[in-house]
């Protein structure tokens, strides 16, 4: 019984009426902040790409995380500068790094300590030549060598979870990331941290402005020996397989808007909890069109977030994470 008897837009007419047959929630407690943790005291740097985004000091971090709190966020992803850096990324490792420290102020703080703290595992920020793993240099070559890599990642993670980190999320690509970060969790006594891992991340131009936030941008060459390359959606399958076979116990699908069709996909296979991570050149290009006046801030901002949750994503990380708690 088609038209007339049938009109859809019956159920549309009020916002009453659309709320009953609204199908996708989206809640503060879906939001995760990522927060760039600096060295220093009262540090409040701007990101010049990223609006409304900070380098933050490890005190400015804790009152971050308090509001974000205060706001219902489900939880923080902290990334971390380091006073210096070298080949072994020796920062990421040290149980004195600036994420460590931060880790442990934040737990001091009632209302912080109740957000999920997620730390991301990788070297990217800690190595002077700002790859994900360990370099291997010949004379007219270069490789990323992913077995050495693997120690020093499992390092960074057991070091984040003694200081506090509730949650690891390894985002490096490595092959066998996840089992050694396992090996190593396990052997510190911690086999109830989880790990988060970025099972599915392409190798994406929408990195850039955080390569500017994190000052992790490679020195030479690029990422594509490692993440993946944006046309494959089987291989995306398979790298979230073999991680949950490695034990990871859920995954960050990245990035968001490009990859929606990945997202979906990877919900459709896997019953494990997913994330999907709204990256820094999606929040940048949206903040851009705002500020021309040409997209209208808390709708473009809403409908950007509720589509990555139609998709299938169980939570977001996200810049506008505090901007669309507000609202919500
Ligand atoms: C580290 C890492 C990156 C992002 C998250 N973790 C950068 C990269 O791979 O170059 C990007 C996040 C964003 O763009 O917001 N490897």
């Amino acid at each position: 019984m088609p038209f007339p008897e049938i009109r859809l837009r019956r159920l549309r007419r009020t916002e009453s009426l659309r709320a009953l047959v609204r199908e996708t929630t989206l809640n503060p407690g879906d939001l995760i902040y990522p927060l760039f943790i600096c060295p220093g005291e009262g540090v409040r740097n701007p990101i010049s790409s990223m609006p409304g985004v900070f380098n933050l000091s490890v005190d400015q971090a804790v009152r971050e995380a308090e509001e974000a709190a205060s706001l219902g966020i489900g939880g923080l992803l902290l990334f971390g500068l380091p006073d210096s850096k070298d080949e072994q990324a020796s920062g990421a490792w040290d149980d004195n790094g600036i994420v460590q420290r931060a880790l442990r102020a934040l737990k001091q703080s009632p209302s912080a300590k109740k957000l999920v703290m997620m730390a991301d595992v990788c070297l990217c920020e800690y190595t002077s030549h700002g790859h994900c793993g360990v370099v291997l240099k010949s004379e007219d070559n270069y490789e990323i060598d992913n077995d050495p890599s693997l120690e020093l990642l499992a390092r960074t993670g057991a070091s984040l979870a003694r200081a506090g980190a509730d949650i690891v999320a390894p985002s490096d690509m490595m092959d066998g990331r996840v089992a050694a970060i396992r090996r190593a969790l396990d052997a510190d006594g911690n086999t109830n941290t989880p790990i988060l891992s970025y099972a599915s991340k392409f190798a994406s131009a929408f990195y850039g402005p955080f390569r500017e936030a994190a000052d992790s941008a490679p020195q030479f060459g690029d990422r594509r020996s490692y993440q993946m390359d944006g046309a494959n959606l089987r291989e995306a399958m398979r790298e979230i397989e073999l991680d949950l076979v490695e034990g990871a116990d859920m995954i960050l699908m990245k990035p968001a808007m490009p990859y929606l069709d990945v997202v979906h996909a990877a919900r459709e296979r896997f019953g494990v909890p997913m994330g999907a991570y709204q990256v820094s050149g999606e929040y940048s290009m949206l903040h851009a069109a705002f500020e021309k006046g040409w997209l209208e801030r808390d709708r473009a901002m809403l409908e950007s977030l509720i589509g990555i949750r139609r998709a299938g994503a169980d939570f977001i990380v996200t810049y506008f994470a505090k901007d669309a708690a507000k609202i919500l």
